[in-house]
């Protein structure tokens, strides 16, 4: 590369405004703090290029490839990915500092690498011995295809790259790695563009697969403002709390698979483990019989996961009842609970109530309302769901039961959790083309919902 002074300039990162020097305030937007550094040199703008150099053609004469992929072994990480790592793809791998970034990778690497693939670990954050010593947690013994080098250098880490030629490469993270042309710290917003920038020219070139480990801030974005969201092919979220074991690892953008594919790891003495029965862990600790509780069959991407919605409802002390909700919406929640209200006569204006997702997860499609619903009015009747029973469907305004995606496959898995039946909306009814064991209760009301579901008094 010719040793030439890089030009820089600073640009607003809200109306691309731009300024030879800082500026607190955007002159036009007058937005604060929104210049950042970023290189304008020739050479920058003609590698950009490079990717687009062929001429156009006609769409039905491009030919179709396999996409070649190297499959990890580990099933859980593979399915997210849309069946294995795909050459050349840059991964992002985002989430809160120890949530397990480092883990998976370190492990993911060590799979590979036994299938004989060279693979180079970039670890700037911890030094060699510290990396040992957790590979040492989590394997016994690794193979001599996996290197590894603690370096930040950007240039030197470009080198390595080049000099191994190594399958896939993991810079753990992103946020450490800085250019020396560029003035600001690493881990500043023009830093971690214009690094991750010739980071995924490189593997998009020499082939290599590209994993960037990005911690996430505390306003939930990948630093910087999510700037390398759209840089990169997959991108990999960590879900979970710290201080629960399970990991949820989900696909939020994925340009070689599915998205919003879940993986969900459970963080051991040795590593994280895959979990491979997911809904049989969420449900463990439900008993049968309780008041205000609801399993219902979520997707998550293509997988069915069964949960536990849970509710309490109970008198209000102040004059303002009480709203929460912790794993569904709150909006949908306080809805649901005004159609209970209003549609189906519930008395809820003078109580608190409480609406949970057992063990941790988050439900955002709308299918989880009838079993909301059936909660809140399980707790406020005092009155259990019958055991066995699992629901799902969208609610109506008008308290109607609405159609959801994918029936068979949420039937087929509350079917193989051992439940006897199954309360789904009527409009679902035909695209049921197999009969199973399980009962199948149609309902086009939440009030037929609610009979069917809840046990009577005696
Ligand atoms: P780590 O992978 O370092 O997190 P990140 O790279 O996302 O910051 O995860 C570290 C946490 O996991 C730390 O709190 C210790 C714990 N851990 C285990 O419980 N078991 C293990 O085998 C390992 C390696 C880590
Ligand atoms: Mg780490």
């Amino acid at each position: 590369m010719p040793k030439t002074k890089t030009k820089t300039l600073f640009v607003c990162q809200e109306c691309g405004c731009q300024s030879i020097k800082w500026i607190g305030r955007c002159p036009d937007c007058e937005k604060w703090n929104t210049f950042v550094e970023e290189i304008i040199s020739k050479e920058a703008t003609s590698k950009d290029r490079a990717f687009f150099r062929e001429a156009p053609k006609h769409l039905s004469d491009v030919e179709l490839g396999e996409t070649p992929r190297i499959t990890i072994g580990m099933e859980e990480l593979d399915r997210i990915l849309g069946g294995g790592i795909v050459s050349g793809s840059v991964i992002l791998v985002g989430g809160e500092p120890g949530i397990g970034k480092s883990t998976l990778l370190l492990q993911a690497c060590g799979l590979l690498s036994d299938q004989k693939n060279i693979v180079l670990y970039v670890s700037g954050e911890e030094s060699l011995t510290q990396t040992k010593l957790r590979a040492g947690r989590l394997k016994k013994s690794f193979s001599s295809e996996l290197y590894i080098v603690n370096e930040t250098d950007l240039e030197v880490i470009l080198e390595h790259v080049n000099k191994l030629k190594p399958k896939v490469v993991v810079i753990d993270s992103i946020q450490i790695v800085y250019k020396q042309e560029l003035s600001s710290s690493a881990g500043s917003v023009s830093q971690v563009r214009e690094c991750a920038g010739e980071l995924v020219y490189l593997a998009k070139t020499k082939g290599a697969a590209l994993f960037l480990v990005g911690h996430v801030t505390k306003e939930g974005s990948i630093a910087g403002p999510k700037v390398l969201e759209h840089m990169v092919d997959t991108v990999l979220y960590f879900e979970g709390e710290r201080y629960s074991n399970f990991r949820v690892l989900r696909a939020v953008k994925n340009r070689f698979g599915p998205t919003n594919e879940i993986g969900i790891f459970q963080m051991t003495g040795q590593g994280l483990r895959e979990v491979t029965n997911p809904s049989e862990i969420f449900l463990s600790e439900r008993c049968d019989d309780t008041v205000g509780s609801a399993v219902v069959p979520t997707m998550e991407g293509t997988r069915p996961l069964l949960v536990e919605i849970q509710a309490l409802v109970s008198a209000t002390n102040f004059g303002m009842p009480r709203r929460w909700s912790q794993g569904v919406d709150y909006n949908r929640a306080v809805l649901l609970m005004a159609v209970l209200e209003k549609r189906l006569g519930l008395k809820l204006q003078n109580q608190d109530v409480y609406v949970n997702v057992a063990g941790g997860v988050k439900i955002v499609e709308p299918a989880a309302d009838l079993g909301i619903a059936v909660a809140v009015a399980s707790s406020l009747k005092e009155l259990p769901t019958l055991p066995k029973v699992a629901l799902l469907g969208e609610v109506g305004l008008q308290a109607e039961v609405r159609g959801v995606t994918q029936v068979e496959a949420r039937i087929h898995e509350a079917e193989k959790l051992g439940f006897k039946s199954c309360i789904i909306p009527e409009t679902n009814l035909k695209e049921l083309s197999t009969k199973g064991d399980i009962k199948i209760i149609p309902v086009k009301t939440v009030d037929q919902a609610l009979k069917a579901a809840l046990k009577r008094k005696r």
